[in-house]
């Protein structure tokens, strides 16, 4: 190998992660994103020609990877704990003068910064390289993240600068920024897919997904606020954090030390005005005493420090008019009643309707038409109706009562003992209801049919195209060019689409059928456990009820949706036109119940087979595959370096741990 390549290769690195850290931590590039992308594709070449070269914290692997994992789960170094909440100036004076008083006659310096609202997250260094990202769990044992978390661009996979720790964890807030989060629910709207409530349970979301290449697509970004180790800089925590952003770390931008209670209110009052033009989601502020010799000195309570607190932002409430409730029927026959109101400027966004969730719901909050209606929006993107002002109420007006038949087809609604919702039962003869199948049928996650978003779902049914998900691969491009905003190109899309449709594998065929409680995880034990629909049409109750986690009210709504000839008919049609239906059996792989009855932990490292070879031999041998030991678990497949915690547990439920090799032996392999 040349030492040119060798140098270049250094070269590229360290110019990346500079140009890295320019971009996402310091929001200052000094070149351009081509210029960017030119560097990292002559880095790339190197490392293809010369794999001896390769690293694993080179730039080039931020871009995540499509292999499968599960993740591994440890035990943190020191416990993550939460935060002492409140919610008011007063309580926050409190706070302050609990610590003086707890720390006669010295100087308290108090440090306020962001509260940001994401998903924590803990990683390790060892002489000056990220080895570990682990999620906060329970607090004591949380799943390892690593792969995920390296695709986010603003943490240094290596450190730059000097000084840091030989071994040290950081903790911060790992977040999905507002355009990012609207995007990605934007982009999960239009191909039918449950959209994120906040982008807190984005962020969570994203850094649990097997995929880490769909991680680095996502947009994630963190920020640090807390720096461990027995060996830190400085005494206090405002110089620590100040070293962390000199080795390269986002830390929060927004961190001010004071003195006195006056400048904290200040503070406060300020950050609840201005925090709503960051671009990341904040929730409230949080108080750090500062020296770190009086943190240690007031010590902790069971759950949180007693040198710190959170002071939480009030949600953003608005009071407006109810103009009417709406009552709307969705996929699965769901009547939700919906607060229609006078326009309201909330958290940046006009508000006009707000879900009443169901009629328990309408009944507790006791709404009358015309009602004045306190509308919050928290952390959650779809405002709530959180009260009503009785004193506004005009008189001798009427309460709001839950419709007792379908808005749109006019059936009776019924509704099951113990659920809130009411639903329409007419699930083949109900507009909406249909609308919403093929919405769902032609989803990202289904059959992946592109170019039918719910307009065009609706268009497709209203002119009388589509009345069963069959009739989909019928569409012609005469049809489709009579719908609103559709030219060749976009009608070509559609049928491409039908088209690769036909190698979507059973399991997304189950899903994509909209079986009433059958959801995608559902979708593919049924399908694997069936292997064909020949096969799930002809299962019994007994049978049903044995697949993992399938209830019996589960087995009776698969029964009942087999046993309507509409649905035979759709099945036996979507058959025709060259759907899977069922899963390939050349693949070679023999399957037993040797392991059947037995619930498997896999921990550690391997050598003979992966993980994920593991868990599908558990799974090829009828067992199961569990994520954390418990008492129901029959035995802990034990690899190397097996987590402290897991290890400690498994010997206390007296759980028996086998090796690898012992395991193939078991399986006869
Ligand atoms: S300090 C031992 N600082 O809030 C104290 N936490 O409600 C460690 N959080 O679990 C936490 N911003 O995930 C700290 N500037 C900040 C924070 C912050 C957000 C999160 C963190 C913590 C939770 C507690």
């Amino acid at each position: 190998m040349s030492l040119f390549a060798s140098q270049r290769v250094d070269e590229l690195r360290d110019l990346l992660n500079r140009h890295n850290y320019l971009y996402y931590v310091m929001n200052s590039p000094e070149i351009s994103d081509s210029e960017f992308d030119c560097l990292m594709h002559e880095l790339e070449k190197l490392e293809r020609e010369y794999p001896e070269l390769d690293d694993e914290y080179s730039p080039t692997h931020r871009i995540g990877s499509d292999l499968n994992r599960s993740f591994e789960q440890t035990a943190h170094i020191r416990p993550m704990l939460s935060l002492g909440n409140t919610y008011s100036i007063d309580e926050v004076d409190k706070f302050v003068n609990t610590v003086r008083e707890a720390l006669p006659g010295e100087q308290v310096t108090i440090v306020g910064e962001m509260k940001y609202d994401g998903s924590s997250i803990s990683l390790i260094y060892e002489d000056g390289r990220l080895i570990r990202a682990v999620t906060r769990g329970d607090g004591q044992v949380g799943d390892v993240v690593t792969e995920n978390i390296k695709t986010i661009r603003s943490i240094p996979l290596v450190l730059q600068g000097e000084g840091w720790p030989k071994t040290f964890e950081i903790r911060g807030e790992v977040l999905l920024p507002w355009l990012e989060f609207e995007r990605l629910n934007a982009e999960r709207e239009a191909n039918g897919e449950p959209l994120f409530a906040n982008p807190r349970n984005a962020a969570s979301g994203t850094l649990k997904m097997q995929n880490s290449a769909e991680v680095a697509r996502r947009g994630l970004d963190a920020f640090f606020y807390y720096l461990l180790s027995d060996d830190l800089p400085a005494d206090n925590h405002y110089e620590n954090m100040q070293a962390a952003a000199g080795w390269g770390f986002k830390v929060t931008p927004v961190m001010q030390k004071f003195d006195t209670i006056d400048e904290i209110e200040r503070f406060i009052s300020q950050w609840d005005v201005e925090r709503k033009g960051l671009p990341v989601a904040t929730d409230g502020l949080v108080f750090k005493v500062n020296s770190l010799r009086q943190q240690l000195n007031l010590g902790y309570t069971a759950k949180s420090p007693r040198w710190a607190i959170a002071f939480k932002f009030a949600a953003e409430r608005a009071l407006t008019k109810l103009r009417f409730v709406s009552f709307e029927v969705g996929r699965t026959g769901v009547v939700t009643p919906v607060a229609n109101l006078d326009p309201v400027l909330l958290s940046g966004t006009i508000v006009k309707r707000a879900s009443l969730h169901n009629a328990d719901i309408v009944s507790a909050l006791d709404i009358h038409q015309g009602d004045m209606l306190y509308v919050e929006k928290g952390g959650e993107i779809i405002p709530k109706i959180t009260g009503v002002d009785t004193a506004a109420r005009e008189p001798g007006a009427e309460p709001v009562s839950f419709v007792s038949r379908c808005p749109v087809c006019d059936t009776p609604l019924t509704r099951d003992e113990g659920e809130a919702a009411w639903i329409c039962p007419n699930h083949y003869g109900c507009p909406p209801q249909i609308v919403g199948r093929i919405e769902h049928f032609v989803g990202r996650r289904m059959m992946n049919i592109d170019g039918i978003g719910s307009e065009t779902a609706r268009q497709l049914y209203d002119k009388g195209f589509v009345r069963s998900i069959a009739d989909i691969y019928d569409l012609t491009v005469k049809q489709l060019l009579t719908l609103d905003g559709f030219g060749p190109r976009s009608a070509e899309r559609v049928l491409e689409g039908a088209d690769a449709s036909r190698q979507v594998p059973f399991d997304r065929v189950v899903y994509a059928l909209s079986i009433p409680g059958v959801g995608q995880t559902m979708s593919k034990k049924v399908a694997r456990a069936a292997r064909s629909i020949d096969r799930l049409m002809a299962m019994t109750r007994e049978e049903l009820t044995a697949i993992d986690d399938v209830g019996p009210n589960m087995a009776d709504e698969i029964i009942a949706y087999f046993a309507d000839e509409r649905n035979l008919q759709t099945v036996e049609r979507l058959r025709a036109a060259g759907l899977q239906m069922q899963m390939p059996d050349d693949d070679g792989i023999e399957r037993s119940d040797l392991l059947a009855g037995q619930s498997i932990v896999i921990s550690g490292t391997f050598t003979r087979h992966s993980r994920d070879e593991y868990k599908a031999k558990i799974e090829q041998n009828g067992g199961k595959n569990v994520g954390s030991i418990s008492k129901k678990t029959t035995a802990v497949l034990a690899g190397e370096n097996m987590g402290p915690a897991k290890l400690e547990k498994a010997r206390s439920l007296g759980i028996p741990l086998i090796s690898e090799d012992q395991f193939l032996a078991m399986i006869g392999g």
